[in-house]
């Protein structure tokens, strides 16, 4: 341990609890004592702690043996993540997470369950509400500021599913088989960056497979990457039944088991049995004991839980995610006094969908709703509602003639439609991306009769648009949270700009998504993660397939403008860093806020690389006319891709194109640097190394020249020579014993020699 996240005397602590714990003790606190909490040992003081869900709120059951979905205590319902992952505002996540973490602490709760990393794989993924984004930086830095939110107030979360659990179906079994670059630089990408900036309390692994080894049990996950790579201090907790075998789990670095369960006598025979080191059992203890202590030295008393300051922060949240997708002509903000009557249409405003379903649901302290909330800030504009739409997304043909009635003879139209709950839940993905027909039919109705029309979406992840060419203006509203209903009349009205930008690409229809061939199985209790490293923008941009919208898409109020990009090339090691400056500036009439996003390519990359990379972003608010200059420092880790042959990260020097864009498509700014690596990724040679390759290695090409002029001689020279060399290039080191040129211990001898020198390339 490294002693950044668990203080030394707490450490020294754990240790010496642990040394007195007996075999029995010690398997018991690796499982819980019911669904939430851990297991104490009042004979020497340990005390249990309380884990909740998460991630939009604090979902406490009233009973530490019920999941207590639908009657948890009442907490502030926070945006769901696909909303709040919008708003691309780190200093916004961090408040929210300090509002979860102070309402944890007054509920007794020590570790909220969350925040969810998993990327947005497909658009059909039932959980995607839950998770940040497509993009593993945008995930990981929204993740790291929520993490640190929480945690500040003493509260511990637990970063989840960990890993490459990007889908519902199957969840409990199956296996993602996922390259190991694109699990580095993707899936895995988000939780590194969460880890090593913000020390999560505790990780939550998956219930799938990974590669063949569940997550459960998997070593390499558990223990290599998350402990040795990157340090991680506190503890890994199941996800809630996903032990299979807890010995196993022991051994690969599960620590604790959730929620309870008769694996106790198994774990102690295990250890009888030799089947399981009891070092690694001790390891398991430490790890709970060293949370189980800060958690207790942590718990701060609350004098009063100020439950209206944050259901304004969830309003001011809510807003501050929604995404103006189009405005035509201007349409929003709605000139709400000289609107006449505006015709608010669909259920949703009446009776919201605001978060997803399943294990995040929270109890909401309180609910408001877009009827009332525009009813307050409408002015003397008459409102008149109309449902439009029947229950769960079916339609009712009376409903919808009433509501086209309704907008034909209004000054303007709201229509607000979305996903109903069942579309959109834990444990189920989706089958399509539509909207009910029955909401379709209804945006096409009131579009037919009202040219002023806004169409408001209510959903937690990227929805098809089939009439989006006849709709003047669309607001991506997203699950919103408790407050959303007053954060949708904010923006309709102009009380607030909106700044939100898409954290998913929305595309034209389902065969353009980037898993659309291999989601979710291929048959055989497998996902294949074909697309690779290729996932999300990257996608769209190397296929050249124009999305409805992409990543990184959002409109205001006012108009920004980014010029005088600056960057300082440099030498890379492992401290270089390249510093970057852009100046931006608010060229309309509005204050407002723009997010900058830097991408990063490589230009003739030696490997497969997306062109254009998220690599660093930062939302900044400005009055009109007023420009601000923005820094951003890249280190060799932002221009790195991971290098499976040397298993390492690796930076090629060479020629790199850094952008500034609005969104992944709309490039404003771009240079080219060349940077020099000094960064050295052992090449390894074996015996199934080309020729070519081989001749690179300065060892090997030492070794190998001879004897391939040696060849060259015999071929006779001249043009079957050249024939004969190009052959040999793409011949396997190993061949040269076949062909009778080198004994097999002579390759052996030469692989060895190549691999033994330290100064190799
Ligand atoms: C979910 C987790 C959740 C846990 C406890 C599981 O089914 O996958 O995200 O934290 O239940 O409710």
């Amino acid at each position: 341990m490294t002693g950044q996240l668990i203080p030394q005397e707490l450490q020294a602590r754990a240790r010496d609890l642990a040394r007195q714990m007996t075999l029995e003790e010690k398997a018991a606190i690796t499982v819980g004592r019911d669904f939430w909490t851990t297991q104490p040992v009042q004979r020497l003081g340990i005390p249990s702690i309380w884990l909740a869900d998460g991630p939009t709120g604090v979902r406490k059951s009233p009973s530490a043996h019920a999941p207590g979905i639908g009657d948890s205590l009442p907490a502030t319902c926070f945006p769901t993540a696909s909303a709040l992952g919008s708003s691309w505002d780190v200093d916004l996540a961090r408040e929210v997470g300090a509002a979860i973490g102070i309402e944890a602490q007054v509920q007794g709760v020590q570790i909220v369950l969350g925040p969810g990393v998993n990327l947005k794989r497909s658009p059909l993924a039932g959980r995607n509400f839950e998770y940040l984004s497509e993009d593993p930086v945008l995930a990981g830095e929204m993740a790291a500021a929520l993490i640190e939110g929480v945690q500040g107030q003493g509260v511990g979360t637990s970063l989840k599913h960990f890993a490459a659990n990007e889908q519902e179906t199957g969840r409990m079994y199956v296996d993602s088989i996922v390259d190991e670059r694109t699990l580095r630089e993707i899936y895995l990408r988000a939780f590194e960056i969460a880890v090593r900036k913000a020390l999560p309390w505790t990780l939550m692994c998956a219930y799938n497979r990974l590669n063949g080894e569940y997550c459960a049990e998997h070593r390499a996950l558990l223990t290599d990457i998350l402990r040795d790579e990157w340090g991680h201090e506190g503890f890994v907790v199941s996800d809630w039944m996903a032990v299979n075998d807890r010995p196993a789990g022991i051994d690969a670095g599960l620590d604790l088991q959730m929620p309870g369960g008769p694996s106790v006598p198994g774990v102690m025979a295990a250890v009888r049995d030799g089947e399981l080191d009891e070092a690694r059992l001790d390891a398991a203890v430490e790890d709970i004991l060293g949370i189980v202590l800060l958690a207790e030295a942590s718990i701060r008393p609350v004098a009063v839980l100020d439950k209206a300051a944050h259901h304004r922060l969830a309003r001011r949240a809510a807003a501050e995610s929604i995404v103006l997708l189009k405005n035509e002509a201007n349409l929003l903000p709605l000139a709400i006094e000289q609107a006449g009557t505006v015709a608010l249409i669909g259920g949703f405003a009446r009776e919201p969908r605001f978060q997803g379903a399943g294990s995040s649901e929270v109890v909401p302290t309180r609910v408001d709703t877009l009827l009332d909330e525009l009813g307050r800030l409408k002015g003397t504009s008459p409102i008149e509602f109309a449902e439009g739409y029947g229950p769960e997304g079916t339609a009712d043909a009376a409903r919808l003639l009433e509501a086209k009635n309704l907008a034909r003879d209004a000054g303007v139209a709201i229509v607000v439609v979305g996903l109903p709950s069942s579309m959109e839940t834990e444990g189920r993905d989706r089958t399509h991306i539509d909207l009910p027909n029955s909401h379709n039919d209804l945006v096409r109705a009131v579009l037919d009769v009202q040219p002023n029309t806004v169409i408001v979406l209510v959903n937690g992840s990227a929805v098809r648009l089939p009439w989006l060419a006849e709709a003047p203006a669309v607001v991506e509203a997203w699950l919103g949270g408790q407050a959303a209903g007053g954060a949708i009349a904010d923006v309709l009205t102009g009380v607030v700009n909106p700044s939100g930008k898409l954290s998913e690409t929305f595309p034209v229809r389902l065969e353009d998504t980037p898993a659309f061939l291999s989601f979710p199985t291929a048959g055989d209790g497998t996902v294949r993660f074909t697309e690779g490293v290729f996932t999300g923008h990257r996608w769209y941009d190397a296929r050249k397939i124009a999305p409805l919208f992409p990543f990184g898409h959002g409109l205001s109020y006012t108009t920004f403008a980014c010029d005088g990009l600056t960057v300082d090339a440099a030498e890379f090691g492992d401290d270089g860093s390249v510093e970057i400056t852009v100046m931006v500036e608010n060229t309309g009439a509005r204050s407002g806020k723009e997010v900058v996003q830097v991408y990063v390519g490589e230009c003739t990359p030696r490997v497969p690389r997306p062109r254009r990379e998220l690599k660093a972003f930062a939302k900044v608010a400005l009055e009109p006319e007023e420009d601000k200059t923005l820094q951003f420092s890249l280190t060799w880790r932002d221009f790195a891709f991971y290098d499976v042959v040397a298993g390492t990260w690796e930076m090629d020097g060479g020629e790199y194109e850094i952008t500034i864009g609005a969104s992944a498509a709309d490039i404003r700014l771009g240079a080219r640097v060349t940077l020099e690596s000094t960064h050295q990724a052992p090449v390894v040679i074996d015996r199934g190394t080309p020729l070519s390759n081989a001749l690179q290695h300065p060892v090997a090409r030492g070794l190998l020249q001879p004897i391939l002029d040696g060849m060259t001689q015999s071929f006779g020279g001249g043009e079957a020579s050249e024939m004969m060399m190009m052959f040999l290039a793409d011949t396997p080191i190993r061949k040269l014993a076949i062909m009778g040129v080198l004994t097999d211990d002579q390759v052996d001898d030469l692989v060895a020699a190549a691999n033994a020198r330290p100064d190799g390339l």
